[in-house]
């Protein structure tokens, strides 16, 4: 049974609830996920910035340098997998960078899929649905997935089941039509605004469903379709394929389903993708092979989108800034809403 508290902003599930402090058998307090957000926060707090001033660079380095600097206070020994991007081409954050507290005693050892700034040009533009986000896992448990393209096919927990990425988009929207119990005219796809999209556009306005066009951000479109209240119920079509592990890890938070399969823009990419372990480079990845046992995903809105809000400034030096925070282990799924002092505290 899932219920909603007194202040709405928490949801629990009473079927794995759990009420140890365990966390992949190390002790540690659950408040860690807390921790996780206070790094979404810092990142963007300091990229809201930079808002719609049309800087993109100068916007995700914002988000990176503070999201960097907030990792070194979390008890962690945490390794970026899903990252800014290879160590010659990012010099924070990078796949392989380690973060938090590699030195402390006891501190769990996890890998760290994440995004300061997902949706920069939405950030530089003021567009909609702009998020920094981090995922955690167990170590080796995200897909390390290379900087190329995924195809993609989400739905929310209602659906699950429904979706196959072997499937047209028409049988999997009827699919999903189905499961939901709607019709087909009922059925809102979110798909990325982009000339590689003209077909499948085309197909899905032929067969009658409604299309949700986004100009950036598939993670926020994801955890939309992940809650029915969005009124979003599935996503298609082909966008980043580190933003397709994060759109995984919070699907799993979600109770979601996700399926990708790696698209290349070249021979060079294909073999970066067998170089890095991938037998199979054209494999259909299942969500839980993107991200598999335990995960922990925090949001923070950057600008305001379809489920979150974006940071807004306050009076006297202050803000207020809204977080999701989830973990697959319990299915709990926390609305952060913080007010920011900068009276009190340092901008990040
Ligand atoms: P950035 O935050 O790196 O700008 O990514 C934004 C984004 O829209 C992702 O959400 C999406 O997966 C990807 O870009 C799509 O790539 P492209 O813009 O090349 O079509």
């Amino acid at each position: 049974m899932i219920q909603l508290d007194d202040t709405n902003r928490v949801q629990h599930d009473f079927r794995v609830y759990d009420s140890s402090f365990m966390f992949w058998g190390v002790t540690m307090d659950r408040n860690l996920a807390l921790e996780f957000v206070r790094i979404t926060e810092a990142a963007a707090l300091a990229c809201s910035k930079w808002m719609g001033r049309g800087q993109e660079k100068q916007a995700d380095q914002a988000a990176v340098d503070a999201m960097r600097t907030a990792f070194d206070s979390v008890r962690i020994k945490g390794e970026v997998v899903i990252g800014e991007g290879e160590r010659d081409q990012a010099p924070m954050l990078y796949i392989g960078e380690k973060v938090g507290q590699p030195l402390a005693v006891d501190a769990p050892e996890v890998d760290i899929a994440l995004d300061p700034l997902e949706g920069t040009t939405l950030c530089a533009t003021g567009g909609v649905g702009a998020i920094s986000v981090i995922a955690v896992a167990q170590k080796g448990h995200f897909l390390n997935a290379p900087d190329t393209y995924m195809d993609k096919i989400a739905c929310g927990p209602l659906a699950k089941g429904a979706i196959d990425l072997d499937l047209s988009p028409t049988e999997n929207i009827k699919n999903v039509a189905l499961k939901l119990g709607k019709s087909v005219s009922e059925v809102t796809v979110v798909i990325l605004d982009r000339p590689r999209h003209t077909t499948l556009i085309n197909e899905v306005r032929e067969l009658g469903a409604r299309i949700h066009l986004i100009s950036d951000g598939d993670v926020s479109a994801c955890i939309a379709a992940g809650w029915s209240e969005s009124g979003i119920d599935m996503l298609l079509g082909i966008g980043g394929a580190p933003e397709g592990v994060l759109s995984a890890a919070a699907l799993r938070c979600l109770g979601g389903d996700f399926q990708g399969r790696l698209k290349y823009r070249n021979d060079q990419e294909r073999q970066r993708a067998i170089s890095m372990g991938l037998s199979d480079p054209d494999k259909k990845f299942k969500i839980e092979e993107l991200a598999k046992g335990p995960v922990m995903f925090s949001a923070t809105g950057v600008t305001d989108g379809p489920l979150l809000k974006g940071v807004k400034t306050l009076p006297n030096h202050k803000a207020m800034t809204q977080s999701l925070v989830m973990r697959s282990q319990t299915g709990t799924i926390r609305w952060i809403q913080t007010q920011h002092d900068f009276n009190q505290k340092r901008l990040p």
